[in-house]
């Protein structure tokens, strides 16, 4: 069925480059730059790094793309754009599942998210400090880590912090604020990566890092890692919660989608691939991948390269600054739908609503504050509470919300309704895309799932323990140590 060009309730992007900058801005995140170098580092590096790009091309671009066009049919939040697609399709009310499994996720993820992004707030003004008061560096990163991690109230305060900037931009509409964030500072960040991996390569460790990094060691490929790197492929694009699908709810029907979800897919990946250029030669030099980086890898990392760097401090402000930004576009993303659907079935106004959701979002966010402290003995499946929280939505819940759009784009969407959505594009190219979301995207996941039965309620890093050299570089409190178990 032709669509005529309709507009959502919750406003528009004014072009195509508004969409690009905001589904960029939720792609890139902490996702790039604190979980996929420390994913990786569990992972043992190069396997992991190619089935993760394997993921990205063959089953995320391809779901980016289905959640883009469901979103633009829908014009509404997720749960009522599959609503309104089931009933034009004759297809069964169960397909809504989909928008609620994804508002829960993102619930979950934003949850901890938070609280990683207060730490970037955190180490935000320790530079700060380390400018106004002159002092050489911010001494020793891994006891630096240690300290802020070990005090609840401190991470409670940044946590807080993050949320309230995200609810007042969404509470704003995502469009105003959003958008100069996006293009002027995004742009930055990667400026100031590639001055990163400018001083990685005077390390004398570059080379290894590219090894480290590119080299793939079949023998590293397990289940766990199957799943690890799939995981974080849905992560890293903001796919599987329907937040893309949000967002393409806004988007005019005149802007052509498939080169649009391209150049996401390539800015996400990029931003990943040069984080991990930056961050591992200076691992290396400093002996820290070994035993797998921990949830900290980057905040131990990089500061040892501030320390030594002429006008690190500087460039150490900027870049933790930079991160919370991008953080904070990715937070606006995690929080829009539910927002937009309390909108449409409430009385609630937009602004009562995104406090609504900040409130619950931060409630549960106190879980993910003491799993690094009072409650870090805590274990379920091996896991504490943050490491469930991430694995259940990233590697479980993510996925499966991803398996079920490609079956509804593939198979309950009717070819004419997709191909009116995605009319701009040749044949050939619709022919491929169609082919992968009917059949490659579902297929990969599932075999991915049932290759990792085993690990999904033991703990995927079991087999990645940490050696006792570095074990001991930790500090008490750091998370470090609960993956050394
Ligand atoms: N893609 C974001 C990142 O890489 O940091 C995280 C994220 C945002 C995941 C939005 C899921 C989502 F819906």
């Amino acid at each position: 069925m032709v669509r005529e060009d309709n507009d959502s309730r919750h406003g528009m992007w004014s072009s195509r480059l508004a969409f690009v900058l905001a589904a960029t801005g939720s792609a890139v995140g902490l996702g790039n730059i604190w979980r996929f170098p420390y994913v990786t580092a569990e992972s043992g590096g190069g396997a992991f790094v190619l089935i993760y790009l394997f993921c990205v091309v063959v089953v995320g671009l391809p779901i980016m793309l289905a959640e883009i066009i469901m979103g633009r049919r829908g014009r509404q939040s997720p749960i009522n754009t599959l609503r309104l697609l089931t009933k034009e399709s004759h297809a069964s009310g169960w397909w809504t599942l989909i928008g609620w499994s994804g508002m829960l996720v993102g619930f979950m993820i934003l949850s901890f998210y938070s609280v990683i992004a207060g730490w970037t707030l955190s180490y935000t003004t320790t530079y700060v400090e380390v400018i106004v008061t002159g002092a050489e560096g911010i001494g020793d990163p891994q006891a630096i880590f240690g300290s802020l991690l070990g005090n609840p109230w401190k991470l409670l305060g940044w946590h807080t912090l993050f949320m309230a900037l995200t609810a007042a931009i969404v509470a704003m509409g995502v469009e105003k604020g959003l958008e100069r964030s996006v293009r002027i500072l995004m742009p930055l960040l990667f400026t100031l990566l590639l001055v990163l991996v400018g001083y990685g390569m005077t390390t004398g460790y570059f080379d290894d890092a590219l090894v480290y990094l590119f080299k793939p060691d079949f023998s590293r490929i397990t289940p766990a890692v199957l799943l690890d790197a799939m995981g974080q492929a849905f992560f890293s694009l903001s796919l599987g919660m329907a937040a893309i699908m949000a967002y393409g709810a806004y988007l005019p029907r005149n802007i052509p989608a498939g080169s649009t979800a391209m150049t996401i897919g390539l800015a996400d990946s990029g931003v990943a691939l040069v984080a991990g250029l930056a961050i591992f030669p200076i691992a290396i030099a400093n002996d820290l991948t070994t035993g797998g980086g921990g949830v900290g890898f980057t905040f131990t990392t990089l500061p040892y390269a501030f320390n030594s760097m002429s006008f690190g401090q500087f460039f150490g402000l900027a870049f933790f600054g930079l991160l919370a930004v991008a953080a904070w576009t990715s937070a606006i993303s995690l929080m829009e739908p539910p927002v937009a659907y309390l909108v449409e079935r409430t009385r609630l106004s937009r602004f009562q609503a995104a406090i609504v959701v900040a409130i619950a979002v931060w409630l549960l966010g106190i879980g993910t504050v003491l799993s690094f402290n009072a409650w870090s003995d805590y274990k379920l499946f091996d896991r504490n509470f943050q490491e469930n929280m991430e694995f259940i939505a990233s590697n479980v819940l993510l996925p499966l919300g991803g398996l079920a759009i490609a079956i509804f784009a593939g198979w309950v969407l009717s070819k004419a309704d997709t191909r009116d959505e995605l009319h701009e594009m040749k044949a050939a190219t619709y022919g491929i895309w169609r082919f992968l979301v009917r059949y490659v995207s579902p297929i990969l996941v599932f075999l991915v799932f049932l290759s990792a039965i085993g690990v999904l309620n033991l703990n995927s890093e079991s087999d990645l323990a940490m050696p006792a050299e570095t074990e001991s570089a930790a500090t008490e409190e750091t998370v470090m140590e609960d993956s050394a178990e």
